[in-house]
């Protein structure tokens, strides 16, 4: 059988540099001048188009009036959901449930792909360890071995097999790389992060992709080693293309490669172009650097005529594994069947339940469904924040808000906004508490809206905005249960609220089925079992605060005269309806050869009348090696469900790998040695045992 990259190889050999050079461009915009080009062989790609009239249109003219009729590629970002809004990854993170990331990636995109959009530009893996960066919300959070089984579970799900035996997209790993490691958390900004940083904490969830079969990458905006990453030989060619031997394209991100004036590597758009090529940047995504000026380069600089054609061969390899030379088209009926269909809404809310993360309950939950609620807040009635930083072809219109919920729920509540997400003038404060004044319980919505988070939505505080903790101490004074929903894209320091409030769930930006998640939540017919992927620090003089940190050599100094290190909220944590306790850790050779899978299991007991799931988690750190290593890190975990009372012992294969690390020369090595280990319900709490590898 002839592959897709032999396909590629022999219509390569029929194509002139003009049409070489055409696959490499990606323009956003469809009009008259880009029709021609598309006639003429000059564009490969269009991005963001939502319309699958006009995809269907100018493919005809790929189609019909161009000369080798190759068709164009069509991406957009389908972060989370296209018209069915899911959680935001962050809080899909949460659930530690990769299959069902994976289904609702699948889902996602195929909404997307019945407009005719079949490249996502996702999963976004960069590992983030600040909260004031917006872009926290877009991906799994701090831990680099977890964010790469997340970001392969929306691989297989953005690529799944569709219908015709095609994937029905190509996804695309992004930022490439280390953008999450913006100084500051200020979107787009430099970083300083060295080759072993990089090799151990922010190219994992990379490479695992490649692992797992992505087809493209997307070049960042930043610099990594003072060299932007849109124009980065040794991180494109060097370590993606040689040493994790990725054979997909990849693309600039937008206008990244024009950028590369701004980032004073080049001087003129020619050559930015001529950098972004050498680089091993595949596509220009918009910029019209690759288009304007690379003809010209090849002319004076011939040997780069060898680079375009691997550029050119791999996104026609691409177009190929998809399937697009074969059908190219869309049915413009199917997106009325599977647009919001039954099953992609219902997707919608699984997702939703198992992303809730409760952070405190002092027995004031579930609620009583005969309980006479006060709903107030900027959020129980807001449409928009749910839908997150990205949201796509979203219509708010859908969105099932707490308020709504409520009604449909048939609660006994009165609403009252109270105050505005973020204007401290607009408040309504007295009218929340008089109509509280009355009730058994406040549920009360605070938080961020979503146009605090996501892309060039940095933070510089991360409390709660406007006139909300005025709020917050106004209904304290009623003296009644307050049970706190946090609506949010990051995590955010929160102490006052945490201990103003009986309950507290963290409900990010939910989704489309936000609000019926979340009451079901309330109500007990959900039982919470998100864990957090991100630590929530205290105050924002402890960020970035992480898990997963060096032990220094002092490690019992106190770092703040004024204040202490501990976070709010660890990595990992997250509380249930049921009440697990651990127990009979046991290793089965506490001494294992070189190559031999650690073996263990621990016994847990739900202990209550509810039944419930527990994310059990498995840490170790490595107690003596080459190079300083963190003081824990994540292994293994697993999701369990356990009736009421029951009882259920947990086996754990752990692959030798798992604990190995980057030398200093950057090379990965598993050292003979004791290595500490622990198994518990989050990143702080566990049954500590400790084996040894010789
Ligand atoms: C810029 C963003 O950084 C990237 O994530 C996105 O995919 C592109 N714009 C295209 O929309």
């Amino acid at each position: 059988m002839t592959t897709s990259r032999q396909k590629a190889q022999k219509l390569l050999q029929k194509m002139t540099l003009d049409e070489k050079i055409g696959q490499m461009v990606q323009f956003g915009r469809i009009k008259d001048k880009e029709r021609d080009f598309i006639a003429q062989g000059k564009i490969g790609s269009f991005l963001n188009s939502r319309n699958v009239g006009l995809v269907n249109e100018v493919q005809h003219i790929a189609m019909e009036k161009s000369r080798l009729k190759i068709p164009l590629l069509i991406g957009s970002d389908i972060i989370h959901g296209y018209v069915s809004t899911f959680p935001i990854p962050l809080a899909e993170a949460c659930s530690w449930n990769l299959k069902l990331i994976e289904e609702s990636a699948k889902h996602a995109m195929t909404e997307a792909a019945s407009e005719g959009v079949r490249w996502n530009f996702a999963p976004m893996v960069d590992i983030a360890r600040d909260p004031r960066w917006g872009r926290i919300a877009e991906g799994a959070g701090e831990d680099p071995y977890y964010g790469g089984l997340v970001a392969r579970a929306r691989v297989r799900g953005f690529q799944s097999i569709g219908k015709d035996g095609y994937p029905i997209s190509a996804a695309c790993t992004k930022h490439y790389v280390a953008y999450g490691a913006a100084i500051g958390g200020r979107d787009y900004n430099s970083i300083d992060v060295s080759e072993h940083e990089l090799r151990t904490t922010y190219l994992p969830p990379f490479k695992a992709t490649v692992e797992e079969g992505v087809m493209t990458f997307m070049s960042s905006f930043n610099d990594v080693l003072s060299v932007p990453a849109s124009g980065n030989p040794f991180t494109i060619r060097k370590i993606l293309k040689e040493e994790y031997k990725f054979k997909g394209f990849v693309v600039s991100d937008w206008e990244s490669i024009e950028e590369l004036i701004a980032h004073n590597v080049a001087d003129s758009r020619k050559s930015a172009a001529l950098t972004g090529l050498n680089g091993g940047v595949d596509m220009d995504m918009h910029s019209g650097v690759y288009h304007d000026h690379l003809k010209e380069l090849v002319k004076k600089q011939p040997h780069l005529e060898s680079l375009i054609d691997d550029a050119a061969l791999r996104i026609l390899t691409v177009k190929y594994e998809l399937g697009l030379f074969e059908n190219p088209y869309t049915d413009p009926k199917l997106k009325d069947k599977v647009i919001l269909n039954k099953k992609t809404v219902e997707m919608t809310l699984k997702m939703a339940r198992e992303s809730i993360v409760l952070l405190k309950n002092n027995n004031v939950l579930p609620l009583d469904k005969k309980s006479k609620l006060a709903l107030i807040g900027p959020f129980a009635d807001d449409p928009h924040t749910p839908i997150g930083c990205w949201g796509a072809a979203c219509n708010h219109e859908n969105t099932i808000t707490v308020k709504k919920a409520f009604e449909n729920a048939n609660l006994d509540f009165e609403y009252q906004a109270g105050c505005h997400a973020v204007d401290p003038k607009k408040k309504w404060i007295q009218e929340a508490v008089s109509m509280a004044k009355d009730k058994d319980q406040i549920i009360l919505t605070l938080g961020e809206n979503n146009d605090l988070s996501g892309e060039n939505n940095s933070r510089a505080f991360l409390d709660l905005p406007g006139a909300q903790l005025e709020l917050l101490r106004a209904l304290k004074v009623l003296n009644k249960p307050i049970i706190t929903l946090l609506f949010s894209g990051r995590p955010m320091t929160i102490v006052e609220t945490v201990d103003s409030s009986d309950a507290l769930l963290a409900v990010w930006h939910l989704g489309l089925s936000s609000g019926t998640a979340i009451t079901e939540t309330l109500l007990g017919l959900n039982n919470p079992s998100g864990k957090l992927v991100t630590t929530f620090p205290k105050t924002l003089g402890q960020v970035p605060l992480y898990y997963n940190h060096k032990n220094t050599g002092r490690p019992s100094f106190r770092r703040y005269v004024d204040f202490d290190v501990s976070p709010l909220f660890p990595f990992g944590y997250g509380l249930s309806y049921s009440k697990f306790v651990y127990s009979n850790l046991e290793i089965k050779h506490s001494v294992i050869g070189k190559k031999e899978p650690l073996e263990l299991s621990v016994e847990v007991l739900n202990d209550s009348d509810v039944e419930g799931k527990e994310v059990v988690q498995v840490y170790y750190k490595d107690l003596c090696a080459q190079v300083t290593r963190p003081v824990k890190e994540l292994c293994a975990f697993e999701k369990v469900s356990l009736k009421a009372h029951e009882k259920k012992k947990i086996s754990f294969t752990i692959e030798q790998t798992q604990f190995g690390y980057y030398t200093a020369a950057m090379k990965f090595i598993v050292e003979e040695g004791g290595f500490a280990l622990w198994v518990g319900p989050n990143s702080q709490e566990g049954i500590a045992s400790e084996f040894n590898i010789q």
